[in-house]
């Protein structure tokens, strides 16, 4: 064995440790990127899932009691149609504008809360009231029919 023969031997080991290395990083990177890809994939996937649908029929909800909620599917969103004791309807998506989670009405402070941050909505208009929430909660339009409660994407000209 020669000079030229061990600087041979260390620099296939310096290959071999930069390939490991290399082959190493992107296994984190492939680790690390999956979750955030779905992580931000998903709102948009949900989004598309959403903008299908315009309208849904709940047969039942006509019969909700009065300050009471249901919590119902639009498209792939979660949403809620509130039965106001004032025997008014509000019907608005249920994921927080804030980071997504999805919104409770409490019936007895007549609210809208989310759990994860604090955030607190108006149970009538959808306002972002207080907490981190940046926008309101978007509006769906409800009305009363012989076949149930229909709630669509957009207000119904009658
Ligand atoms: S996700 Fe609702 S307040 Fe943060």
């Amino acid at each position: 064995m020669n000079l030229q023969d061990n600087n041979e031997g260390q620099i296939n080991r310096q290959k071999f440790v930069l390939m490991a290395a290399g082959g190493i990083g992107l296994l984190y990177a492939a680790a690390i990127g999956y979750p955030v890809y779905r992580y931000l994939e998903s709102p948009i996937e949900k989004a598309e899932g959403a903008t299908q649908v315009t309208e849904v029929t709940l047969p039942d909800a006509a019969r909700l009691p009065l300050g009471a909620v249901l919590m119902f599917k639009f498209g792939s969103r979660p949403a809620m149609l509130i039965h106001h004791k004032d025997d008014t309807w509000v019907a608005l998506d249920a994921v927080c504008t804030h980071l997504g989670c999805t919104v409770q009405y409490e019936t007895a402070r007549n609210r809208i809360f989310c759990a994860c941050h604090g955030g607190v909505y108006d149970a009538r208009t959808g306002a972002n009231v207080s907490g981190p929430p940046p926008k309101p909660l978007k509006r769906l339009y409800p009305r009363v029919t012989d076949s149930g409660v229909i709630v669509s994407r957009t207000q119904q000209l009658s």
